[in-house]
């Protein structure tokens, strides 16, 4: 299944079961101080969850465009080096605004895994906050999921926070072994290796984390995932990184093009200028254009680091610009039109 179809039957799936799709939020957050970038899906709907705004919905689906580079939530420096860590990403979600809790939101999520999608059983494991025993039990009483590859975690991995204020709660994460030793999984690597993918994240939303660091209860409970749509597509599509899938192979072949260098000998330089330019290009097309303060800065910090990762594979300086402008941009905007 190629990229398209994926995000396709991932919204058609929770339409299903009476989602109303809604378009993706800009990159640039609309109206909150608390953050740099949009960097997840349920930050367009902060104002649901602190009860200042009544949903037009109760159950919405949709695919985010996603920045992580910045406060809480700042992969920048694992980008490359794995082939699952961007700056600029995917994200399919599904959210219940005082509407389905955590029963449906285990089930759901298992169905589409287990039975849409097909995903190996003896390949998941699951994560609950530790003190999250409601969670725990329907795990296994809601799916047949062995008990075992249900683990109890803490603060650090299962409570989902925006950022240092807003909406936040425990979670129970989805990760996928992706290594070759099916017989030699083991619990304690679940967060821990590189082999182990965490998949898709299931927010409970009970929570408001105030300035001063304290955590009130909300009025109502909410729904909030999140699933990396670039992961999922690597382990559907059978590829050991998302940059073997379809959503990169264009950039990397236009790269070898341009460059007259091979992926395979440069890996990492590879990984790092194509999760960039999707980051450029989303980031100013949303209206962030490279500057000496704030979010521009940013931006200029990663349009730098990506043309520091082309000069690796040695072009030559004129040629590399006529070429970025020429080659790569169009590239971009193909990127934003599709
Ligand atoms: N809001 C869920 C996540 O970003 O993982």
């Amino acid at each position: 299944m190629n990229s398209k179809k994926i995000r396709q039957s991932f919204i058609k799936f929770f339409e299903n079961k009476k989602h109303h799709k809604v378009a993706s939020a800009p990159v640039l957050p609309y109206d909150d101080k608390s953050l740099l970038f949009t960097n997840a899906g349920m930050n367009q709907f902060k104002s649901i969850f602190l009860d200042l705004e009544k949903p037009k919905y109760i159950r919405v689906v949709n695919s985010q465009k996603c920045i992580r580079v910045s406060g809480k939530h700042n992969d920048l420096e694992e980008v490359g080096r794995d082939g699952f860590h961007h700056t600029f990403f995917e994200m399919l979600g599904n959210w219940s605004f005082g509407d389905y809790y955590k029963k449906e939101a285990i089930q759901w999520a298992w169905e589409l895994f287990t039975e849409v999608w097909k995903l190996d059983k003896s390949r998941l494991w699951v994560t609950v906050f530790k003190d999250d025993d409601e969670a725990y039990n329907l795990w296994e009483k809601e799916t047949d999921i062995d008990k075992s590859r249900i683990i109890k975690c803490g603060k650090k991995d299962n409570f989902w926070e925006m950022a240092e204020t807003g909406p936040c709660g425990p979670c129970s994460e989805i990760h996928y072994y992706v290594g070759d030793d099916l017989e030699n999984q083991n619990a304690k690597h679940v967060n821990n290796s590189s082999d182990y993918w965490e998949l898709w994240n299931l927010v409970f939303i009970q929570n408001n984390r105030l300035k001063d660091g304290t955590l009130e209860d909300l009025p109502n409970k909410h729904v909030d995932t999140g699933a990396g749509l670039e992961r999922i597509c690597s382990v559907l599509q059978g590829k050991n990184s998302n940059y073997e899938t379809d959503l990169f192979s264009e950039t990397i072949s236009d790269l070898e093009k341009i460059s007259k260098t091979k992926y395979i000998d440069n890996e990492v330089t590879y990984n790092v200028i194509c999760d960039h330019i999707r980051m450029l290009s989303f980031a100013i097309a949303d209206g962030v254009l490279p500057s000496n303060e704030g979010r521009g800065y940013v931006v200029r910090r990663v349009l730098r680091r990506a043309s520091k990762f082309v000069m690796n594979l040695d072009f030559k300086r004129n040629q590399y610009y006529i070429n970025w402008s020429n080659q790569l941009f169009p590239q971009c905007l193909t990127l934003i039109l599709n």
